[in-house]
């Protein structure tokens, strides 16, 4: 058997998870609009749990504000963020709404979920996910909340359903370590299948070249 040292390894036991980085990371806001209790966190531990019906954990600090509104409200909405959100972001994510009130400080919009306008929703992100809270799981310092996913919408023009993400477009929000935040580049897409693997070119060179041909055939076709 190999040795780390052979294998080009080095050991990075104090920081583990961070080996699992960059992912995503959400805006999560949760409370009650009647109550007038609203708050808005960063948020990165997140597993989806099952297709269908759609269901994901999310794991919270119990030190954090927006736990006991969890346990309270048992609804939150989860928006999907881009790489110029990344200043607030950080901001929410190491600040508490027990020292001040996170929203008005970060001029966010917060408004009422049309289906249920108790709610409180992000206006203006990349997507949403509206979740309701069906199972808490209680760990020593923090909570695994298993949360099934009422509805999701996502930004006109950046999503479908068949491909997803236009990562190009949507530039989504990824946390790298502690205050670096990163996208994820379109340079190249590389695409596995059970025949093999395709590299495809940038796809904003692809529709730059159509667009060059489309123009040299009407210059063809006008000479
Ligand atoms: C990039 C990033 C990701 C985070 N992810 C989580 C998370 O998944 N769970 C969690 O409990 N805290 C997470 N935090 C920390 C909370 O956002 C932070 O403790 C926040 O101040 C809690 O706010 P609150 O007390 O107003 O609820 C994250 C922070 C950052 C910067």
């Amino acid at each position: 058997m190999k040795s780390e040292n052979a294998m080009n390894l080095v050991k990075v036991n104090e920081k583990p998870l961070r080996l699992l980085r960059p992912t995503p990371v959400y805006l999560l806001v949760t409370g009650s609009i009647p109550d007038n209790d609203i708050n808005i966190m960063a948020l990165s531990w997140l597993t989806p749990i099952s297709k269908n019906p759609p269901k994901i954990g999310i794991v919270i600090d119990k030190s954090n504000y927006s736990h006991g509104l969890l346990i309270r409200y048992k609804w939150f909405s989860l928006a999907v963020v881009d790489l110029d959100m990344a200043d607030i972001v950080k901001y929410v994510g190491t600040h508490s709404r027990r020292e001040e009130d996170k929203i008005e400080k970060v001029n966010l919009e917060i408004i009422p979920w049309s289906n249920d306008p108790r709610i409180p929703i992000l206006n203006n992100v990349l997507g949403l996910l509206i979740c309701k809270v069906e199972a808490i799981i209680d760990f020593t310092s923090s909570t695994l909340f298993i949360s099934k996913i009422e509805e999701a919408y996502a930004r006109d023009g950046y999503f479908n359903v068949k491909n997803g993400w236009n990562i190009e477009k949507a530039k989504i929000l990824l946390h790298k370590a502690k205050h670096s935040f990163v996208t994820v580049c379109n340079e190249k897409m590389i695409i596995k299948t059970p025949w093999g693997i395709a590299i495809k070119k940038p796809w904003r060179a692809k529709f730059e070249r159509r667009k060059e041909n489309s123009k040299d055939k009407k210059r063809k076709r006008s000479n």
